[in-house]
């Protein structure tokens, strides 16, 4: 079984908590007619996410699902699976997504789930990627696209952009220079895995 559905098209949802720039990057290449994947549904657990005007205004459905209007961490994600498969999804990119997923929400879409985190992994795992960048002294970070799984930041690496950690960077300056490499990237990895066919395991 491929990721493909009718239209040829793998149908991919974006899980975003925040200002959601690589979800736009993804949506914007993804509105190239020859793109293999289209952005079914954009979900974000904060009300407050940048990211949700943004989805809204290209055109893209875009929904709120607040983890604090749920009892447990189960109760959220059964909320958050019902809509990803209510629209059809093949193939989820968590852009942003600053929830931890239980084994059961992981296990439901192992080899169907990506993350994008601002290291070059397996170096900097979890937060503040960039200020550890500089605090140790790395001449290179960059930022990892890997398979979902249930550690932190672990799952099977798929693709890296590596960019350069100048003498004068600060974090931001850091993080910009990454946010761009993610932009870049991640729409050519939705892209080259939309074009085959899926895992078989993670
Ligand atoms: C990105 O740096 C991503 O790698 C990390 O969180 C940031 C999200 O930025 N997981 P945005 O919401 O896509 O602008």
């Amino acid at each position: 079984m491929s990721h493909k559905s009718v239209n040829g098209k793998v149908k991919t949802a974006v899980l975003i908590s925040g200002g959601g720039s690589n979800m736009v990057a993804l949506v914007q290449a993804a509105q190239d007619p020859g793109f293999p994947a289209e952005i079914v549904l954009v979900i974000s657990n904060r009300p407050g996410a940048g990211g949700i005007t943004k989805a809204e205004d290209l055109g893209v459905k875009v929904l709120c699902i607040d983890h604090k209007n749920f009892k447990t961490r189960k109760q959220f994600e059964q909320a958050m699976d019902k809509m990803l498969r209510a629209h059809g999804t093949e193939l989820i990119c968590n852009a942003g997504f600053m929830r931890i997923l239980s084994p059961w929400f992981v296990g439901s879409w192992r080899g169907r789930q990506l993350n994008i985190h601002p290291s070059l992994l397996p170096k900097f795992k979890g937060l503040h990627t960039h200020e550890r960048a500089i605090e140790a002294g790395e001449s290179e970070h960059g930022c990892t696209i890997h398979y979902v799984d249930e550690g932190m930041d672990t799952g099977k690496i798929i693709a890296q952009a590596k960019v350069k950690v100048l003498p004068d960077d600060t974090k931001e300056t850091l993080a910009a220079r990454v946010l761009k490499a993610e932009h870049k990237l991640y729409p050519q990895i939705l892209m080259q895995i939309a074009s085959e066919k899926p895992p078989t395991q993670n």
